[in-house]
């Protein structure tokens, strides 16, 4: 699928892109004139439940159910977002972040594999259509898909890892107990492989894989086996079905749905949300240029492991081994780490939005 190259691929005066990022046959003669800020307000976030609520935009119309973006000012300090500069938020989701960058004058490219996100977020961000481009795909696929629209190299990439809000509290896709809905849990829901197809084919080996490796569920095997004796006398077919089955064998301990560790694991094997991780951080490095940034906020440990191996590994400039008789050059060494440690957001930031409390920003940037 070719994305038309759009006339914010070329700066007014014709300089490329401090990345680079453009290739010459994509440059266009036609004049493009940029204002770093069309609206000049500031996003008012309603601060309620969670962060989410009714959130307004620059143009004051009512944008529900997307959350406010979580750290937000430590991204915007990581990225310095400014007038020619360019950005691959590879989570569009309700386009938050894109938002925050786009209003400080850079370039965005919204990825998101959702459908509706990329409606909803270009419907959002409309009034800044010259310098944003959204594109639906998998940011596993970031590289190709940036190639399609004539793009090589990036300023900056950003990750906010997971679902959104919106996704959750959707009732028809399935991604949670709270709602009576088909099991079905896809992010992208052009892709066949369902929650309910996961539970009702899969084997009892895989599913208590999944529940173990991806849920953290102790009782993943008997959960496994229950769902397996259940769906021998009738199809599973829907959220609260799921959520009592675990019921039966998980005991409720605290205020959290005894099935919440059991639909964590099911989301991330319907998404193979490791997998596209992992794959997605390996492209990163090629697409940014010497300087440019690489944020990754994430919610639980299994995914923040995998960023911050990525980072290690990466950011290493020298190979120890107790058999090597002095250490060596690190051939993947290409990034550098402003803190080792993952930064939280602040006590004011989780006061005002609770899903913010789990998040973990761990930031890099690309040497030469
Ligand atoms: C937490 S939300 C992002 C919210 C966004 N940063 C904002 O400020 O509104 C995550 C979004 O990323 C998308 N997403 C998750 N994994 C993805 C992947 N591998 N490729 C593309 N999009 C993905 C989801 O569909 C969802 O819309």
């Amino acid at each position: 699928m070719i994305i038309p190259i759009k006339p914010w691929l070329e700066l007014a005066d014709g300089r490329p892109l401090t990345g680079g990022g453009i290739r010459p046959k994509d440059f266009r003669s036609s004049a493009l004139v940029l204002s770093s800020d069309p609206v000049g307000e500031e996003m008012d976030v309603a601060r309620n439940s969670g962060g989410m609520g009714t959130v307004f935009s620059t143009e004051g119309h009512r944008m529900e159910f997307y959350h406010e973006p979580i750290m937000g000012a430590e991204i915007r300090q990581a990225f310095e977002p400014v007038e020619g500069k360019q950005f691959l938020d590879g989570t569009l989701g309700g386009g938050g972040h894109s938002e925050m960058l786009l209003r400080h004058g850079a370039h965005v490219i919204g990825l998101d594999q959702d459908g509706d996100a990329i409606d909803y977020a270009s419907e959002r961000l409309e009034a800044y259509s010259d310098r944003f481009l959204p594109v639906r795909g998998n940011f596993a696929e970031m590289k190709s898909l940036l190639h399609e629209v004539g793009v090589d190299t990036v300023d900056g990439v950003l990750l906010d890892l997971g679902v959104s809000s919106r996704q959750l509290d959707d009732g028809e896709r399935g991604f949670s107990f709270r709602e009576e809905a088909e099991l079905d849990m896809r992010m992208d829901q052009r892709q066949p492989l369902t929650a309910k197809a996961i539970v009702n084919d899969w084997s009892l080996e895989e599913l208590t894989r999944i529940f173990r490796e991806y849920g953290e569920e102790k009782k993943a095997y008997r959960v496994a086996q229950e769902i397996v004796k259940q769906r021998e006398l009738n199809v599973i077919e829907t959220t609260t079905e799921l959520a009592s089955i675990v019921a039966k064998v998980v005991p409720k301990v605290s205020a959290k749905n005894p099935a919440t560790r059991v639909f964590q694991g099911l989301r991330i094997a319907v998404n193979r949300e490791l997998e596209v991780l992992e794959r997605g951080l390996e492209s990163v490095i090629e697409l940014l240029v010497p300087g440019g940034v690489l944020a990754v906020l994430s919610f639980h440990s299994l995914e923040d492991r995998i960023v911050k191996q990525f980072m290690r590994k990466h950011s290493q400039e020298f190979l120890d081994r107790p058999e090597w008789p002095e250490p060596r050059p690190n051939p993947d060494y290409c990034l550098e780490l402003p803190s080792r440690r993952a930064i939280a957001p602040t006590s004011e930031e989780v006061a005002r939005n609770a899903r913010s409390r789990s998040a973990k920003l761990r930031c890099a940037v690309r040497l030469s």
